[in-house]
């Protein structure tokens, strides 16, 4: 059976929104990546960082994912926050934002001498506890990439230690633009699997939006292991029990409140996030979740004036008032 991963996605994968995954795709998701946690930060101790190391709703489905520039910091925090529980720790190789990639970090590792990145990935490892697992998300590489490229690098992942690659089949300058080369993504997995045989997991990642287009993928690139969704798990909280559901043949079926959904994420956001994130991590999530209602854009937009949470939460509950037929939605 294949796997099904939540995305690392900065300010929108914390424990509230997994918890509101959880509640709609009961044990339906295998692994919950964190957003990524900056070793650096992470390390100075900031009054943030015990945000984001929060472990509901499952420590043992977590993988932590880390990034910065360098080494060190890198190493150091994998070591604290692997001690906290949970799969492994994952290093971010596939973030193409310029503010990432001016300090080395995201796929930067990808592009850098390889002889870095080995050495990065080698202190991370011996800073891990054995039993916990190494893990990497990353592109095709920089717009030079060739399939023998990215065959080498994955090698070299694979030397020192991880067991487990998720691939975004974009380049560095593509960021979501075009649509995702699952043909890469199949010829990796087919030449890991050549050298390895299982003991490498490989997962795609992109675009991926509901069921009919998972079964596209899987016919394109058949030898992956799992997948990982982002931006459409914060739209669709239910889409890993349908996802599941398909996998399994099985028929999904669910009468969603719309409105109890976002009120529910309002409120977990309050226990588990800092005060000075509340606004903004609402806004984060509704620009997605607004797309499944007619007139989205301009609740959304008008989210985004919002100045309270309190604000947020009354003009969401006020577009049902309009717009009552729009409140349950059946999947
Ligand atoms: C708002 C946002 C934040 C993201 N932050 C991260 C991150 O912290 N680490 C990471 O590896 N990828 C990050 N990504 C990339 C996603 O993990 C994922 O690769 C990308 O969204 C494509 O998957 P999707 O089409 O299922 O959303 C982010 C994407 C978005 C939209």
């Amino acid at each position: 059976m294949v796997k099904l991963l939540f995305a690392p996605m900065a300010t929108l994968s914390h424990e509230a929104m997994r918890l509101t995954i959880e509640r709609y795709s009961p044990g339906a998701v295998d692994e919950y990546y964190t957003e990524m946690i900056h070793a650096a930060s992470f390390l100075a101790g900031g009054k943030f960082e015990p945000y984001y190391v929060r472990t509901a709703p499952d420590l043992r489905r977590i993988v932590w994912q880390l990034t910065g520039g360098s080494e060190q910091p890198l190493a150091e925090a994998a070591k604290i926050i692997s001690e906290i529980g949970g799969i492994g720790i994952d290093i971010n190789m596939g973030c193409a934002a310029p503010e990432i990639v001016r300090q080395g970090a995201g796929v930067a590792w990808m592009l850098k001498p390889v002889a870095e990145t080995c050495n990065m990935l080698k202190r991370v490892r011996a800073a891990v506890p054995g039993e916990k697992r190494l893990s990497v998300k990353m592109r095709l590489g920089g717009d030079d990439f060739t399939e023998k490229k990215l065959f080498d690098f994955a090698d070299m992942l694979v030397g020192e230690g991880v067991s487990q690659i998720v691939i975004h089949p974009r380049t560095q300058k593509e960021k979501f633009k075009r649509v995702p080369h699952w043909e890469y993504a199949q010829k990796l997995a087919e030449y890991l699997k050549s050298r390895y045989g299982n003991s490498i997991c490989i997962c795609g990642n992109g675009d991926i939006t509901d069921f009919p287009v998972l079964q596209r993928v899987c016919t394109k690139a058949p030898d992956l292991d799992g997948f990982m969704i982002g931006r459409a798990a914060v739209q669709k909280p239910w889409i890993f029990a349908q996802l599941k559901a398909g996998l399994e043949s099985e028929e999904y079926h669910a009468d969603i409140d719309l409105q109890e959904l976002g009120i529910q994420l309002i409120e977990d956001l309050k226990i588990s996030q800092p005060e000075e994130f509340w606004k903004t991590r609402a806004q984060r999530f509704f620009v997605y979740y607004c797309k499944n209602l007619t007139f989205g854009t301009y609740l959304s937009n008008k989210l985004i004036n919002a100045k309270t949470l309190d604000e947020i939460k009354d003009l969401f509950c006020s577009y049902f008032e309009e717009q009552s037929e729009e409140r349950f939605l059946v999947v």
